[in-house]
């Protein structure tokens, strides 16, 4: 099964960076990178990236850095997180195993939740009033320092449902 996610998340990582190089050769965005490459525009800096600090099962605290627009799936992955299960769908809105609680003060800041993400998350196991889905919250600044826990347990709902869990 670990076998299984590794090489979802591994797919997932190549096909989310095949479509940024293709997005930067058919944007403006190519011209921008090109420009600070030779010194015309200043590259993103650490200081533009958000900070996000995950407490996982095991009540360890991960602080990691995420740029804005990346969702906190995104950030699981690109920093190699190892939480078991997470983000078992790859962000389709299908498995729950992404549900994160948040503090009261960011979850406010989080934005709107749509009616596609609330159907799934009830389907999580440990609930809260602050619950969100991982691959549905995405980075902005004022979202810097924000606390990210774990909850002790997943629910896949795609295995539920073929009764293979
Ligand atoms: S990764 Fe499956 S619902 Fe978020």
């Amino acid at each position: 099964m670990a076998l299984v996610t590794a090489l979802r998340r591994l797919t997932h990582v190549r096909l989310r960076e095949y479509s940024r190089r293709t997005a930067m050769v058919t944007s403006s965005a190519w011209l921008t990178a090109r420009r600070s490459f030779t010194g015309g525009t200043q590259p993103l800096r650490s200081s533009d990236k958000v900070t996000i600090h995950f407490i996982n099962r095991d009540g360890e605290k991960i602080t990691v850095k995420g740029s804005p627009g990346d969702s906190l799936l995104d950030v699981v992955i690109n920093e190699d997180l190892d939480f078991d299960g997470f983000g078992a769908c790859e962000g389709t809105l299908a498995c729950s195993t992404c549900h994160l609680i948040f503090d009261e003060e960011f979850y406010k800041k989080l934005g709107r939740i749509t009616d596609e993400e609330m159907d799934m998350l009830d389907l999580a196991y440990g609930l809260t009033d602050t619950s969100r889905l991982g691959c549905q919250i995405c980075l902005t600044k004022s979202l810097e320092g924000m606390v990210a826990r774990v909850p002790d347990s997943v629910a896949d709902i795609r295995q539920s449902k073929d009764g293979s869990a």
